[in-house]
């Protein structure tokens, strides 16, 4: 069976973003892969190191994300990047594998520093993070990582550290790979390509009934169409891309899409159907979501039997990486 390893970095409750991206891949994989999804918590104090209260609660958010959505914990391993110090100890060896300069290529590095205004103030532990995150795939021996799109650079990087890994000290890791869901990335509600919770253009897995209205009925759509009777353009048009990425009824989709290009079907409508749509979505993983929240000893569970089975794999691998680095020395401590 092929392994998987993904994650999720804990630093806010899971969208729909995470779902598109990542989560629906979870669950369709669950059956046919043995699968390892990880906390990243060790990455979300890279750029959180000063609030480490809101890592804290934010791990336990994201566990129950995955609980609220079927990922099922008798068939996955869940675990806590922090509680397994074979992945600290990993990211520093592979540290010696890549240089500045390839890390200041990564295009999702280079946009995250922009958009975080780091300049002198970049902390050495964001900028190297891809290395880090090589290190939590391939400790488990990765093969396949189910990603958003802006993931793909890192995986692109596993694969690098991998193969110089293997050429220096002998084959040991396999080189991943990166599937990307079913939507690449899906826009915020006001189009932007990144959400982002303080612009406040993202829907939570956990979102009621009503702050799903105003935000669906606050969504951007074409900004040409001044009336309801103007032809309008479905392609790049958010409301149309989350009809196409939650609404199962495609006859009505269609409908819809073929109305606003002739301009005989208002905002109005559009919305309302998007509306009811993500509503039917979202009402089971919404209740599931607050049991959880009320079960927080059934998320403990999950995570410790997971964190237990994470360590045996990684001491695993780390006395493979040790053979081969000569450092398994004849003297013990
Ligand atoms: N960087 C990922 C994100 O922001 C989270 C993550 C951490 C991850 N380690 C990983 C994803 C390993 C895939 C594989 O969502």
């Amino acid at each position: 069976m092929k392994r998987i390893l993904t994650g999720d970095r804990p630093t806010g409750y899971l969208h729909l973003g995470h779902y598109v991206g990542t989560l629906e891949n979870r669950i369709k994989m669950q059956d046919e892969y043995e699968m390892f999804v990880l906390n990243a918590d060790v990455q979300a104090l890279t750029d959180n190191f000063d609030n480490p209260e809101k890592v804290r609660q934010n791990v336990i958010n994201a566990a129950i994300g995955n609980l609220a959505v079927g990922v099922d914990p008798e068939k996955v391993t869940y675990f806590i990047q922090s509680m397994i110090p074979q992945i600290a100890e990993l990211t520093v060896f592979f540290a010696n594998l890549v240089t500045v300069a390839r890390l200041e290529r990564n295009p999702t590095v280079k946009s995250e520093i922009a958009e975080k205004g780091f300049d002198k103030t970049l902390p050495l532990g964001f900028f190297m993070y891809p290395v880090s995150q090589a290190a939590d795939i391939l400790i488990v021996k990765g093969e396949i990582v189910p990603v958003g799109e802006d993931q793909v650079p890192h995986v692109e990087q596993t694969r690098e550290i991998a193969r110089k890994f293997n050429s220096v000290y002998g084959e040991v890791f396999p080189e991943p790979e990166a599937v990307v869901g079913k939507i690449a990335r899906l826009v915020g509600t006001d189009g932007n390509a990144k959400m982002s919770k303080s612009i406040g253009n993202t829907i939570y897995l956990r979102d009621d009934e009503e702050t799903i209205k105003k935000q669906v009925m606050s969504m951007y759509t074409d900004p040409n169409r001044v009336h309801p009777t103007d032809p309008g353009n479905v392609e790049g048009n958010p409301v149309f891309i989350y009809h196409d990425a939650f609404n199962p009824n495609t006859d009505e989709v269609n409908d819809l899409k073929e109305r606003y290009q002739k301009g005989t079907v208002g905002d109005v409508e559009v919305k309302e159907k998007l509306v009811q749509a993500i509503n039917t979505f979202l009402e089971p993983i919404r209740e599931r979501h607050r049991y959880y929240e009320e079960h927080a000893e059934e998320v403990y569970e999950m995570i410790e039997a997971g964190n237990k089975k994470a360590l045996d794999v990684a001491k695993d691998t780390m006395n493979r990486v040790r053979e081969a680095m000569k450092i398994d020395y004849p003297f013990g401590l």
